[in-house]
Order: C-alpha cells, then sequence, then structure tokens
C-alpha cells in the first residue's frame, strides 16, 4: 500500500478520527503502509490522517534511526493516566514541514490501546515515547503541534 503524506493546511488533519472496527488484513496492511511512509519520511512517529485515513491508529519507531527497528502500531489509544510533571520540548511534525515548535507535555503517561488483533494491552510510557504517543494522539483529533504555541 502506497500512502501519500498529508500537509498543512489538508483538512484532512482537523478530522476527529473514528474508532478502529475491523481488525484484519486490511488494517494490518494499512499500518505497514504507515510505517512505510513514516521510513520514507524519516519520521518515528504517523498518524491516520497524516495518511488521509480517518481512524484511530498511529504507528512508531523510536529506534530505527540508530539501526534498530522497533515498529509499533497503536489501535485506539487512550491516555489512562499523565503524570503531573510537565516539561517543554520541540517537537516537529511530517506534516508541518520546517516548522519546530515548542509544546509542554507531561513527562510520562499510560497508555491504553489494541493491537493489530485488537488485543487490549496497556503500559507506561516516558522520554521521547511519551511524548511521540502523546503528539501522535493528538493527531486523531485533529490536533497540531503548533496548536500549543497558537
Ligand atoms: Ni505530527
Amino acid at each position: 500500500m502506497s500512502l501519500t503524506l498529508r500537509q498543512v493546511p489538508d483538512p484532512v488533519l482537523r478530522a476527529v478520527c473514528k474508532p478502529v472496527d475491523s481488525f484484519g488484513p486490511a488494517l494490518r496492511a494499512l499500518a505497514d503502509g504507515m510505517l512505510a511512509a513514516m521510513y520514507d519520511a524519516t519520521g518515528r512517529g504517523l498518524a491516520a490522517p497524516q495518511v488521509g485515513v480517518v481512524k484511530r491508529l498511529f504507528v512508531m519507531d523510536e529506534t530505527w534511526k540508530d539501526g534498530a527497528p522497533s515498529p509499533q502500531v497503536f489501535v485506539n489509544p487512550v491516555v489512562t493516566w499523565a503524570d503531573e510533571r510537565r516539561e517543554a520540548c520541540e517537537e516537529g511534525c511530517l506534516s508541518i514541514p520546517d516548522t519546530p515548535c515548542l509544546v509542554t507535555r507531561p513527562v510520562a503517561i499510560r497508555l491504553a490501546w489494541q493491537d493489530l488483533d485488537g488485543t487490549a494491552q496497556e503500559a507506561a510510557f516516558d522520554g521521547f515515547a511519551a511524548r511521540c504517543i502523546q503528539h501522535e494522539r493528538d493527531h486523531l483529533d485533529g490536533i497540531l503541534c503548533t496548536d500549543y504555541s497558537a
């Protein structure tokens, strides 16, 4: 599946995405296509609306740039806990070229999600993963990192 990256001001980036309710080969193909598009664009996270798909999933790979790929797919993600400690950090977005923006976010979160088989998962994240997950999850509600500095 070859997917095209959407960039601002494409209105699909402002859509509130719909829950994924069908798990199977088509969803797996979409996730694989999103990972390929993310690697092509040299990103570490990509949400479905960024390829024009209005569904609640995103992909992330924290480590591939260090030569050790670790692709992850998060379907129907929900932040179930957020650390009170917050930190400002510069973020980039593949849909907003050359526009780094400073965003203050919780330094750690817990996330509940489903994997590609529809199995429920939950885990804690901090560091880069926590920031990336919050950025990508925002995309599913049409929120862009530039909104925080607006
Ligand atoms: Ni983004």
